[in-house]
């Protein structure tokens, strides 16, 4: 094989290795990176010897195996472009578009745009469309960026583009024209930049065979059905057997990892071809679902159902799932292990059947007989093609699924296919009859896709009309049955219902029946507009300068802690950790008592050195151990770590590890905020963090017209989803000492708690952290348990130890934001004003204190956005045995936020009124803000919210589009945000200059995606300092940038002298003067910022929505945001856009919950939906204000990255408006009968708002009622 134009030949390789891991341990190349969905992309080109061509796509790296590429050429980022040969347009145009936060996602974006511009570029003369261009990355999760520059730069290659268009960056500023804009853009031709290559020898190569040593490793290739049989018949009857076309059901299946053979299925002629005449389409069960589709649409013009098929099959995981996985291995996934299948869905609505190699016979059965045989998979059976039928004329074909993401990467919870011939019975008045109907239906649960017959043979034959169809979906109710564990059973039946409603119902309506329906929305086209204001009065600060190291992280260059080379006998950890709240621990074993594979050791805190502690992580609260003693106080705690010789067999080991426990004479553990309230568990908050009540309540109780009391909600938590999961090396040294590169945001804790652990001084520690692949809050403490346990076992085994942790194991032990719950009594007038608000509210703080007791301070922030007139808090952080909950970006603000407009809803709601009219006679005037926030509140002329309430009222074109929402009976919102900010975290500065000139910046703060070293360099040019604290709360670059600045100044006043002495000097000839006079040329400053500096306002606003069937789109959102005078607005753009995106998650998207014993349920990026480009708003527009002097801000600025999060409450807002009016609506059809099923106008919409939730808000089976008022003449 060939990776980047280099030779690759292999003689030895275990089969279950993955091109990933060969990618990462054998060659140079490291751009490709697990830990998120599309970080792993690599370009795949193959010869197809029969079209004499060679064919190009995108693959997953971590799921294709190793051997399967046999003969073929591998283009990874940097065999694109890089650093030596010159950066590709498309690394240059991620860098200008400012793209590319923290990085870790930026290969994968490129090698995506990449395949979309080869494939348009092959397929299609005219190039690739925006369109195509948009979806392109939709599969592609980035958690920085928030998708909008990521698109943009996409667009920037669209041959149907208006460059105008394209979002804010550095090629061209506002008002250039065309021909400028699009002379600065970095130049695309496919020519010579379509650069993969495909060599000569590769071609020649006639024989199949991948060459390994066949007694070790049994991988076989047959080319024929013949030598198939052969090979199945060969293998013994225990032998565990893969059949391999794509591997990509290891990506669902991630537990099942090695096999005793492998037979590569992909070279078989009679199962990779497509056969097609009048009578249907044949596809082989090898052929890709890309190829597939692309047949189908083929053949679309001649049959209406392929061209259905092949839009639906679009929507099937990504691009590269598609590229890759097989048609056979998807409906025997289906088959056999009771994967959710959308294709036998769709092909059962199709009528189609499938061929089988049963022994030497081949059998042909329907598919609905092929579901329901035993798992073919233990037969040794072989699926080898599926037949299609053709469809003539007067046919309906419509398939549907819901899915928490349209295009993006998500199973559905329901699918759904129908077919029906229906014919109009001229002149009869009956309407349209049906005269067949195929209904099927999946992935919702079953053991497998299902076909109503039942409601099939009642619609057949029968007139259209609402009775038949009310009839129709009560019978489907009782059909589709979820299975037991199956989330959100009664929502999945209420989409079957709904579907088949949508199916047949528009041909009741309409005369228009045949072929006319075509529900398949194409997506909206994202639009976006920026505004963003560059200063010039600090220049180079406040000019929008590109992220430092932008194009290297997009070419794959940048170096992760996992890409640092590293010695051959390098071991890796895993963390074994409980799954029981509170136990004994009476034993660690694995199973069947056998050690695993690679197994070095297995180290507890018994393995601790006799001077060390059992520490792990560290805040100005206190420790948290590394390790469970006799006692696990949490699921998901850290048990034992085991190492091994790879990081496969650690997991592996791990995951096979056997924990024997005891309850006995142990108290139940303490799993709810009411449990620690009956049994007192809370940790302390000191004062500094438990804020001052504001007035009088009782006062304004007795002052207040109307009262809600003892008003109840409740707020989860949410994942972080660093792209780069927690990751550590750690090298043993000479003396005494140990090395650690960690990815944190905290190496200063690191550093202290690995000392503390390993009971060694400070200076024997050194720790290194030169990037963090995104941290969010949750590499600050999170990360410190993972460092140390890697410092101990490099400590005590004496060899680099190195972890990378599964998505899994991160998520059990991340902890994520805080949930609460949350009690209130608010008083108000008549007129909306506020006059007293009463909260009590209990954190879950989990086990350790973290840095919880932070949180009343947080919280009660941006909740003293209104004039409540006086308000009093109790709140309460609570000890749980749950895993410790940490900061998230914008910890406790965003809560706060939120229960502040959670209460403002409720008040206009139950005063009926307009509820951004309560909203806007409750904004603070100057003296309330200063009674609100005291000494915070800053001078008059930096109150500028209502200022930014009035603009957006204008830029948003609230008032149209507040009357255009009126008429279309959708929603919209407005929420605000004040925000203080920070903590009084001191950082660490160093400038030194050398002899050549160049200068060296060292810094404190850690760069994690936010752009700090592009803003430090925009100061001085940049590296770590020890003293660096914790990077968080949003103001670290601004310390660091103000600590270099303190730098610099002492260093211009150490070479003053020489300059007035010797007149003009280059800068060259003065360093070097410098130096020949032994000037100290090296300054450091420690910044401390007053502890009222660090706290100040922020605001900015949003606007927003529609809603549809449970699943939310966020139509518009208009974001004008006051930065101060921004350090760098393109950095801090890119910070609005990303933390509201993030905010979305929160609010409408990401469950993070536990089970009965605490353990978190979701376990990666299968049941764990992070916003995609997909799920952003459709049209995105922010404004960056720059707002002139801030006194005692640095250089007038203010932070980016925390507070607009606290902006996403506006489409949760906007979600529950939408839901009032589907709810009022539902009353309407009510019949009059007066069952109002408690559907009243005040409901409380859990955070997130998911599709289930809101649905559900919306009545489930609305149809059911909708037909019955149709039927009763309403
Ligand atoms: C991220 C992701 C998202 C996805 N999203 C969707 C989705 O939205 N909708 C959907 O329907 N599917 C989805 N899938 C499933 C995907 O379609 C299947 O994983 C893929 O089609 C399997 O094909 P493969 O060639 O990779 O099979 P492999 O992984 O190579 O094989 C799968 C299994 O089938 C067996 N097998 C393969 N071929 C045959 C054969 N011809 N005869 C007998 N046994 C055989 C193998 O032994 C193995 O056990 C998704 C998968 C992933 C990883
Ligand atoms: S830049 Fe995309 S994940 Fe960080």
């Amino acid at each position: 094989m060939e990776v980047n134009g280099e030779r690759f030949k292999i003689n030895s390789a275990d089969p279950s290795t993955t091109l990933l891991e060969f990618l990462r341990f054998n060659t140079p190349f490291k751009s490709v990176k697990l830990g998120g969905c599309g970080a792993c992309l690599v370009v795949l080109s193959k010869y197809n010897p029969e079209l004499v061509q060679v064919e190009e796509c995108s693959i997953n790296s971590c799921l294709t195996l190793l051997c399967s590429i046999n003969g073929c050429s591998i283009t990874t980022s940097e065999g694109l472009g890089n650093t030596k040969k010159g950066f590709h347009p498309i690394q240059k145009r991620l860098a200008g578009f400012h793209a590319s936060q923290c990085g870790f996602c930026t290969p994968g974006m490129c090698i995506s745009l990449y395949s979309a511009l080869a494939n348009a570029h092959h397929s299609n003369s005219s190039g690739l469309t925006a369109s195509e261009a948009e979806k392109s990355v939709a599969g592609n999760l980035c958690r920085c960026t928030g998708y909008r520059p990521i698109v943009d730069a996409c667009k920037s290659f669209a041959s149907d583009v208006d460059i105008e268009d394209l979002g804010f960056n550095s090629f061209w500023r506002k008002g250039e024209s065309k021909e400028v804009m699009l002379k600065s853009l970095p130049p695309y031709n496919p020519k010579d930049h379509l650069v993969t290559t495909f060599p000569e020898f590769l071609k020649k190569k006639k024989k199949v065979d991948n060459g390994l040593d066949h007694s070790r490793y049994h991988w076989t290739t047959p080319l024929s059905v013949v030598e198939l049989y052969k090979v199945m018949e060969f293998a013994n009857s225990g032998d565990s057997l893969k059949l391999v076309v794509g591997n990509t059901g290891t990506g669902y299946y991630r537990d099942v990892d090695q096999f005793d053979r492998y037979v590569d299925i992909s070279h078989i002629p009679e199962m990779s071809k497509i056969q097609k005449d009048e009578k249907g389409i044949e596809i082989g069960a090898a052929v890709t679902i890309s190829k597939a589709i692309d047949a189908l649409n083929e053949e679309s013009k001649s049959c209406y159902v392929f061209k259905k098929m092949a839009t639906r099959m679009e929507k099937i995981g990504n691009h590269s799932i598609r590229n890759s996985g097989s048609i056979g291995g998807n409906l025997v996934m289906a088959q056999s292990k009771k994967f959710p299948s959308d294709i036998t869905t769709l092909l059962l609505a199709a009528d189609a059947s499938v061929y089988m190699l049963n022994g030497e016979k081949t059998e042909k059965l329907k598919l609905l007989e092929f579901l329901e045989l035993p798992p073919i998979l233990d037969s040794k059976r072989v699926l080898l093609k599926v037949e299609i039928p053709s469809s003539t004329s007067d046919i309906l074909f419509e398939s549907y699924r819901a899915s928490p993401r349209s295009i993006g990467n998500a199973l559905p919870y329901l699918s759904a296919a129908f077919f029906a011939h229906v014919s109009r019975q001229e002149p009869s008045r009956n309407g349209v009859k049906v005269d067949k109907c195929l209904l099927a239906f999946g992935s919702y649960g079953s053991d497998h896709s299902i076909r109503a017959t039942e409601v099939e043979k009642f619609l057949t034959g029968k007139f259209l009309s609402y009775n038949v169809l009310c009839e129709a979906v009560c019978l489907l109710r009782g059909i589709i049955v979820p299975g037991e564990d199956t989330s959100h059973p009664e929502y999945r039946k209420s989409l079957a219902v709904g579907f088949l409603f949508d199916f047949f119902y528009p041909i009741i309506e309409s005369s228009n029946i045949i072929c006319s329906l075509d529900p398949a929305k194409s997506l909206p086209f994202l639009s976006s507009s920026q505004h963003v204001v560059e200063s010039n009065e600090f220049q180079p600060v406040g000019e929008a300068v590109i992220k430092v190291g932008a194009a290297l992280q997009a070419s794959g260059e940048a170096v992760f802690v996992d890409d640092i080379p590293t010695l051959p006998d390098c071991l890796h950890g895993a963390f074994i950790y409980s799954t029981e709240p509170l136990a004994k621990i009476k034993s660690i074993s694995f199973s069947e008592d056998v050690t695993p594979c690679g197994v070095f050791a297995v180290l507890t805190f018994k393995d601790l050195p006799q001077e060390g502690q059992n520490i792990g992580s560290k805040t100005i609260f206190g420790p948290g151990p590394l390790f469970a003693d006799e006692l696990t106080r949490c699921a998901g705690q850290r048990i034992a770590l085991v190492v091994a010789d790879t990081q496969k067999h650690a997991d592996m080991a791990a995951k096979l590890a056997v924990i024997e426990y005891d309850t006995t004479n142990l108290e139940l553990p303490i799993l709810t905020v009411e449990d620690a309230v009956k049994r007192s568990s809370f940790f302390d908050v000191y004062p500094m963090f438990y804020p001052e009540p504001v007035g009088d309540v009782l006062k304004g109780m007795k002052e207040a017209e109307k009262k809600i009391i003892l008003a109840k909600f409740s707020l989860g938590s949410q994942y972080h989803f660093y792209m780069e999961p927690q990751t550590a090396l750690a090298l043993p040294d000479e003396d005494n000492c140990v090395k650690v590169f960690s990815s944190s945001q905290a190496p200063e804790y690191v550093h202290s708690v690995i000392a503390t652990c390993l009971g060694i001084q400070e200076h024997n520690v050194r720790v290194i952290t030169r990037r963090v692949g995104g941290g969010f809050g949750g590499k600050a403490v999170k990360s410190m348990p993972v460092a140390t346990a890697c410092a101990l076992a490099a400590h005590k085994l004496q060899r680099a130890v190195k972890m990378y942790l599964n998505r899994k194991t991160d998520m059990i032990m991340a902890g994520g934001r805080h949930p609460m719950k949350v009690t209130y009594n608010v008083g108000f007038r008549s007129d909306g004003k506020l006059t007293a608000l009463e909260l009590t509210m209990l954190i879950d703080a989990g086990i350790e204190p973290d840095v919880s007791p932070i949180m009343p301070r947080n919280i009660m922030g941006p909740l003293r956005k209104y004039d409540w007139g006086a308000l009093s808090f109790d709140v309460k952080v609570c000890k749980t045995n749950l895993p410790s909950r940490t900061a998230m970006r914008a910890p406790g603000e965003v809560q706060g936020s939120y229960i502040a407009e959670s209460i403002i809803e409720n008040v206009a709601s139950s005063l009926g009124m307009d509820v951004d009219a309560v909203r806007k006679i409750n904004l603070h005037s100057y003296s309330s803000l200063r009674k609100f926030y005291k000494g915070i509140a800053g001078d008059l002329v930096e109150y500028s919210l209502p200022l930014l309430w009035d603009k957006l009222e204008i830029s948003s074109e609230f008032n149209q589009r507040s009357e255009m929402v009126k008429k279309f009976n959708k929603e919209r919102d407005f929420s605000s945000t004040d925000y203080p900010s920070g903590y009084a975290e001191a950082n660490t500065g160093k400038v030194s200059i050398l002899s050549d000139g160049s200068v060296v910046v060292e810094v404190g703060g850690i760069e994690i995606g936010q752009g700090l070293w592009t803003k430090v360099q925009q100061m001085s040019d940049t590296l770590g300092l020890i003293q660096g604290g914790f990077t968080a709360g949003s103001t670290t670059s601004e310390n660091s940038c103000e600590a270099v600045k303190l730098c610099c100044i002492i260093l211009v006043e150490r070479l003053k002298p020489l300059m007035e002495k010797s007149g003009s000097l280059t800068w060259n000839m003065l360093i070097q003067q410098a130096y020949a006079q032994s000037v100290n040329l090296s300054a450091s400053t420690l910044y401390k910022p007053e502890f009222t500096s660090m706290e100040y306002l922020n605001y900015g606003v949003g606007v927003e929505v529609d809603l549809l069937t449970g699943r939310t789109e966020i139509l518009r959102s208009d974001i004008i945001y006051d930065c101060g005078k921004s350090l760098n607005p393109a950095v801090d753009l890119g910070q609005v856009e990303g933390a509201f995106v993030q905010g979305i998650g929160f609010f409408m998207m990401e469950e993070y919950t536990t089970n009965e014993k605490g353990l978190v349920m979701q376990q990666g990026t299968w049941d764990y939906k992070i916003p995609t480009v997909d799920t952003i708003p459709k049209q995105f527009h922010v404004e960056i204000l720059n707002t002139g002097h801030h006194k005692n801000r640095v250089l007038s600025s203010k932070a980016s990255g925390e507070p607009p999060l606290l902006l996403a409450a506006s489409v949760h807002c906007a979600t529950r408006s939408a839901i009032r009016e589907a709810r009022k609506q539902f009353l309407s059809w009510n019949c009059n009968d007066g069952n109002r099923d408690g559907f009243g106008m005040d409901f409380e919409l859990p955070v997130p708002a998911t599709m289930p939730v809101v649905k559900g808000l919306c009545g489930l089976y609305s149809v059911n009622k909708y037909l019955e008022a149709k039927i009763h003449g309403k």
